[in-house]
Parts: C-alpha cells; structure tokens; sequence
C-alpha cells in the first residue's frame, strides 16, 4: 500500500484537516500520529482486525498489549473498571498528558488489544494532533509507539517513516515530538501502585499526589535477572537496541572522557567504526570522528528528547562500537537509563 504522509502544524492547524486521518481509521485502517512523548501506531482500539494490523505492522508479538488513548476523563469508566480514588487523583493531576494507568478491563474492550490480559492500559494524551484526531475520529486509539519492533520510539515522523512506509495507510507529520520518551505506565490494580515503566512523570510527582507508590523490580535491576518477570510484557524485550555494541561508561568525567578515548583509539586501531554518545559539556574532550550531543547535563529534558534520534543516527552511521555517557538514575533520569541500559543490553562499565 502506498503510505499517505501528511503535514499538520501542531500549532496551527483545523481540525477538518484530520478527516481523512478519521475516515481511515473509523474503517479500521492504521494512522501513525504525534503524540507529546512519542509518534503513535493507531487503530481502533475496540476492533479485533484493526490490533491484529497493528502487531502485523510492528512486527511485534501479540501477547504484547497495546495503550488506549481517550480524548475526556469520562471515556476511562467506559473501558476500565474498577477505578479508584487514587487512579481519579492522579488523571487530574497528570491528564491530559504522559501518563498511562492500568486497571481491569471493561467487557468491550476486546483481547486482543490487551494481548489477552484482563487488564486495560489508558492514557488520555495532551498533543493537540492526538487529542484532535480521538475527539473528531469519534472512537478510542490504541497505539503503541510507531516504530518496528526492537527499533527506537520514533520521536520524528521521518522514523515513522523508516519503519512504517508501505506498511500502513497514513503519518501525520506533527515534527518532533518534546518529551523524546515513552509514558510512565503506572499499574492501579495493587493496592499501591506500581510503577512498571519509568518516564516522564516521575515516581516523586506520583508520590506528591497519591502516597507511597513501587516500582517494578524488573524495572531497577541492573541487568535483566531470569527470576524477575517484567509485569508490562512490552517490557522484557529487547529494545532501542543499536546494530553496534554499544557500552556505558560511569564514573567521573575526567575518567569517563579518558577510558572512553582509549576504547576508541584501541578499535579504531583495529579498522571498527567507533561513535561517543556525548553531552553539551563534554563533547569538546573526545577525540573520536563522530561526537554526537545527546543534550545538556543542566536539562535533563534535552537528554529524552534526544535519544531514540541518537540511538537511530548509530545505524545509520554503521556504527560497530558505541560508548556513552551515563546519567544519575533519579527522577527523569531513571527513565532515560532505563531506555539506554537497554539499548546497551545492560553493558556498562564503571571507571
Ligand atoms: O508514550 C506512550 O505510552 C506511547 C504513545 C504512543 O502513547 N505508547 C507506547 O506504547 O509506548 P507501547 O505499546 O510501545 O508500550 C506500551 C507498554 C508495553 O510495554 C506494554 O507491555 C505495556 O505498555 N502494557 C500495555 N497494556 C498493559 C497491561 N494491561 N498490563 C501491563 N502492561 C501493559
Ligand atoms: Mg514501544
């Protein structure tokens, strides 16, 4: 199928510019949208055919559930149950935006958007092209991240498009999306909530909100421990993973930038294409062909939005051996090591 591209100025536009968009996927067809923390896959989250096209599309196990995105709070009691109070105090707080909350599901929603759980992800977004597109659509989007499987979150159309072109109807080019990360995925059906999947609503923001909230074990662990199951299943895959080896290297910086030179010059010795994934700060120290600026140390919102871009430059570039920088792993930083780790396949190196 031809793949239709579409430019919509996220600041700027009508909504009657999304009607073909709608009219797709009403008739169960695939649009690929903006959202504030990553593009999204879309179809008609209470229709069979349109998940079984969604995981087709992905290449992505169907066990692996999908998110609902609602345009209005009261669409939660339509496809959840069970919502508590603390569920409630926190879709006021953090919604519209980059928070997704797991309760039962409701009888309509059907399997095989839940990858045959009982449970329902939803997430009421704030970009106004996905908060356009569900409203005037008239019906609820599932949509996971709108890359293949295994590849970064797209965070431009243009990775939609790399992944994705022939294989669905539409993209809406919204341009780059701010947040650069996936959703923090809070489970709400623990008597405290637990935190599956780290992001961009922290788990202090959460806490300042509801009182005391978990975090998945799975999620902290160092490396991927056999006895630790992860609770969301999208969660145990490999992920973001660039085709090179890529390590992370933790420690002072002065020593940082030294042991990362040394690996370069030892494999650039033996012919490999090396990259640094560096920061604003320390760019200038590396003596490597190809420094790539992740953002600044002062902004760690600059380091999400710039990541899965990074992570996507590395093939590109062919890059054999990659070496990057870490960052504390508290508050939004958990989420972006949470996502680099992965792509590391949890190779790190302390210096
Ligand atoms: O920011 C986001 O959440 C983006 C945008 C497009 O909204 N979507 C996204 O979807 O990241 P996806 O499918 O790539 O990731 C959804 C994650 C997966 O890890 C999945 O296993 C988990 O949510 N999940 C979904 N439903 C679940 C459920 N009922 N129980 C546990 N985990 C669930
Ligand atoms: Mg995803």
């Amino acid at each position: 199928m031809d793949t239709i591209i579409q430019k919509v100025n996220k600041d700027s536009f009508r909504e009657e510019e999304l009607e073909k968009a709608c009219e797709i996927l009403r008739s169960g067809g695939l649009v690929a949208f903006p959202t504030e923390t990553v593009y999204g896959l879309g179809g008609d989250a209470l229709s069979q055919e349109a998940a079984k096209k969604i995981y087709e599309a992905k290449g992505r196990p169907s066990d692996n559930p999908l998110i609902i995105h609602i345009a209005d709070i009261d669409n939660l009691y339509d496809v959840a149950e069970q919502v508590s109070g603390k569920a409630t105090a926190l879709a006021e707080a953090f919604w519209p935006g980059p928070l997704t909350m797991i309760f039962p599901k409701a009888e309509k929603v059907p399997l095989s958007t839940t990858g045959g759980l009982n449970t329902v992800a939803v997430r009421m977004p704030i970009h106004p092209v996905a908060a356009a597109l569900i409203r005037r659509s008239g019906i609820y989007i599932a949509a996971p991240s709108a890359n293949a499987s295994g590849r970064p979150s797209p965070t431009k159309a243009e990775h939609v498009i790399e992944d994705m072109d022939g294989r669905i109807h539409m993209v809406l080019d919204g341009g780059q999306v701010g947040i650069g990360i996936e959703s923090t995925i809070v489970d709400m059906t623990e008597d405290i909530p637990v935190i599956l999947r780290p992001g961009y609503i922290t788990k202090e923001k959460i806490e300042k909100v509801i009182g005391a909230v978990e975090i998945d074990p799975a999620v902290i662990a160092n490396e991927p421990k056999k006895d630790l199951i992860a609770k969301a299943p999208g969660m145990k895959y490999r992920h973001y993973a660039p085709k090179g080896q890529m390590t992370i290297v933790e420690g002072d910086q002065e020593k940082v930038v030294a042991a990362i030179n040394s690996l370069v010059q030892e494999k650039e010795g033996e012919g490999r294409r090396t990259a640094v994934i560096a920061t604003e700060e320390s760019k200038r120290f590396y003596r490597c062909k190809k420094v790539y600026c992740i953002g600044s140390r002062k902004n760690e919102g600059s380091i999400a939005a710039g990541l899965y871009d990074i992570l996507r430059q590395m093939d590109h570039i062919g890059a054999e051996y990659i070496y990057a920088e870490s960052f504390v792993e508290d508050t939004l930083g958990q989420a972006i090591m949470n996502r680099m780790l992965k792509a590391a396949g949890y190779n790190r190196i302390s210096v």
